[in-house]
């Protein structure tokens, strides 16, 4: 209930339309109970009594309220609707605010499908409430107390007769609530799980072509979607249950009525217009009783809905910024490691990590998958943050800097790319949506991708596909670079980022990236020696820690790990000669 009450404060902006359309809605609720007046009057006065003169005013004003009710109803409509499509707006855009303001955490525990499922299905249906749930129990609401209250006027027998059946009719509301309201959570969150799949599946649709899994795929989806067929069923199930209970018991109205109005018209205590205004409630007095299930109905799926997108809301992002964040006085990539310490959970995943980076250099990580390497420069950042010790960019441990003004100093690309499906163009200025050409082509030719490029059809205006279709890793991996480069950091963070390339193109890049690379402090995560040892320290990871540190140099004296990656790697090279 306390979710219900919070999707009507969201109207609150919307006041004025609100309490408009409650006003409409009062008018056609107040006509619909003036009318069986109207025809009382016609029966004792025009056809009992005989005053045909009175006829014709009679029926004007029965044409007069049915225009009233016409345009008050349309104007009730127009208004709710405004006023719910605008609560779906903002709650669309605030949820989007605060679902990008989230930590990176929240992402590595939520799936996209799920999300999306809170973003459309979840806020549809909150916003159906609002547009007519909202509306439907006001009027139930209103036109019953107010059928109740024209009858005890003019027959309080009759009334209190009718009073007698309320008590069992609420006690099946009742009952119905209860049973409905779990199945309505279990249906929004079998959905999710729906939705979950498909996302995942049209996502990784490559990898279920390429591994012939189609069938199974299929087999998964109608699993969770018979589910929810089932979970529906069991929706129809309970409601059939019950919408014959509350019909039945609505219509036992009309002979109790008839019953205690005919045996009044005997005792003389009742004329026969007040009968005919008697029954002309009735309907007035059942609707409600009939739609009460549909009504509860209504409140449960919204409120199981608000719920969840209420749940997001209220996650609190597990990074931020600090009252009063400090700014380095001078962004020169400066970067300290201080006995730092990172986990994710329980695992213990960087341990006591200290070293030095000046502005300017270069310094390569070097380790085995899972070592910590991506883990580290994440770190650097804040997409995480360290669980001990301190991360200093510039002498201002990062934590005490304010997000926005650090990230836009770091150049970062990730080891898995993500491109936009929008031009080369768009996609290298992200981080500088307002770079004119020729420096988006500086930075392509920096990161090697002017020649890709240059071949496209379109050169920078080709589109490329949602996460970069249609253009190979290593072609993606440049355009990457050209991304991070054009926003000219003081930091450069290369996850991985020559990992799809040819050693041929590495060489390239390199020899571009050097130029690129002067007054930035640059990190580099490799795999290859080749790309690492001119490097003004290599820092070699081993399950968190650091297992050894130097230049190429001094490494290759340690005859240590590194020295045995220098050895693989020329053995390998030599044997593709010999191949080739
Ligand atoms: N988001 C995450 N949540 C939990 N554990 C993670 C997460 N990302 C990485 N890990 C774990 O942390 C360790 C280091 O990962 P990572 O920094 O990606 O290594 P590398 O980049 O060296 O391959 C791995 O054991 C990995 O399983
Ligand atoms: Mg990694």
């Amino acid at each position: 209930m306390g979710s219900l009450r919070r999707i009507i404060g969201l109207l609150k902006p919307y006041r004025g339309m609100v309490i408009l359309a409650f006003l409409f809605q009062s008018i056609v609720i107040t006509s619909r109970l003036i009318q069986p007046l109207i025809t009382r009057l016609v029966v004792n006065e025009v056809i009992i009594a005989g005053q045909q003169a009175l006829l014709l005013r009679l029926l004007l004003s029965l044409l007069g309220l049915v225009l009233v009710r016409a345009s008050s109803g349309f104007l009730r409509v127009q208004l709710m609707e405004r006023a719910s499509q605008s609560v779906a707006y903002d709650l669309r855009t605030g949820l989007f605010r605060h679902l990008q303001n989230l930590s990176a955490s929240f992402y590595d525990q939520n799936r996209v499908g799920e999300i999306m499922s809170r973003m459309t299905g979840d806020l549809e249906g909150v916003r159906d409430y609002l547009a007519e749930g909202i509306v439907t129990f006001f009027e139930q609401t209103l036109t019953f107390f107010g059928a109740l209250i024209f009858m005890f006027t003019l027959s309080w027998q009759v009334a209190l007769t009718i009073l007698t059946t309320l008590p069992l009719i609420a006690w099946v509301a009742f009952r119905f609530r209860k049973r409905i309201g779990p199945v309505f959570r279990e249906v929004r969150e079998q959905s999710a799980q729906l939705n979950t799949r498909v996302q995942e599946d049209l996502a990784g649709i490559h990898v279920v072509k390429a591994f012939v899994r189609e069938d199974h795929e299929q087999q998964r989806l109608e699993l969770e979607n018979r589910k929810l067929l089932a979970l529906h069923l069991n929706i129809t199930d309970i409601w059939s249950d019950y919408v014959p209970v509350m019909q039945g018991l609505s219509e036992v109205c009309t002979p109790l009525v008839l019953a205690v109005g005919a045996a009044l018209i005997a005792a003389g205590r009742m004329d026969i217009g007040t009968l005919v205004g008697v029954t002309g409630y009735i309907w007035m007095l059942t609707q409600p009783m009939r739609m009460l299930s549909q009504i509860i109905n209504g409140m449960t799926r919204a409120s199981t809905s608000a719920e969840k997108v209420f749940y997001y809301l209220d996650l609190g992002s597990s990074i931020k910024d600090v009252q009063d964040p400090q700014t380095p006085e001078k962004r020169e990539g400066h970067v300290v490691f201080d006995r730092v310490s990172f986990r994710y959970d329980e695992q213990l995943v960087l341990d006591d990590i200290s070293f030095e980076a000046l502005p300017g250099q270069t310094v390569a990580i070097m380790g085995a998958t899972g070592a910590g390497k991506t883990t580290l420069v994440r770190l650097l950042s804040r997409i995480y943050e360290a669980s001990a010790g301190r991360v200093l960019v510039d002498g201002v441990d990062v934590k005490l800097q304010a997000m926005r003004a650090l990230r836009k100093d770091i150049g970062y690309v990730p080891q898995e790319t993500f491109l936009f499906s929008e031009s080369l163009f768009e996609n290298i200025r992200f981080g500088r949506p307002e770079a004119p050409l020729e420096q988006v082509v500086q930075a392509a030719r920096a990161a090697q991708a002017e020649p890709f490029i240059e071949q496209m059809p379109l050169k920078y205006e080709t589109v490329v596909g949602e996460r970069g279709i249609g253009l190979s890793g290593g072609q993606k991996q440049r355009t990457a670079i050209a991304r991070a480069l054009l926003i000219d950091p003081s930091i450069l963070v290369l996850d991985d980022a020559t990992s799809a390339v040819d050693m041929q193109t590495e060489y390239l890049i390199q020899q571009h990236l050097e130029r690129a690379m002067q007054g930035r402090t640059t990190f580099v995560i490799a795999h290859r020696i080749s790309s690492v040892k001119n490097a003004d320290q290599i820092l070699v990871l081993n399950q968190g820690r650091i297992a050894e540190r130097g230049t190429h140099q001094q490494l290759l004296a340690l005859r240590g790990e590194y020295w045995q990656m220098w050895q693989d790697q020329l053995t390998s090279i030599a044997g593709e000669g010999e191949v080739g």
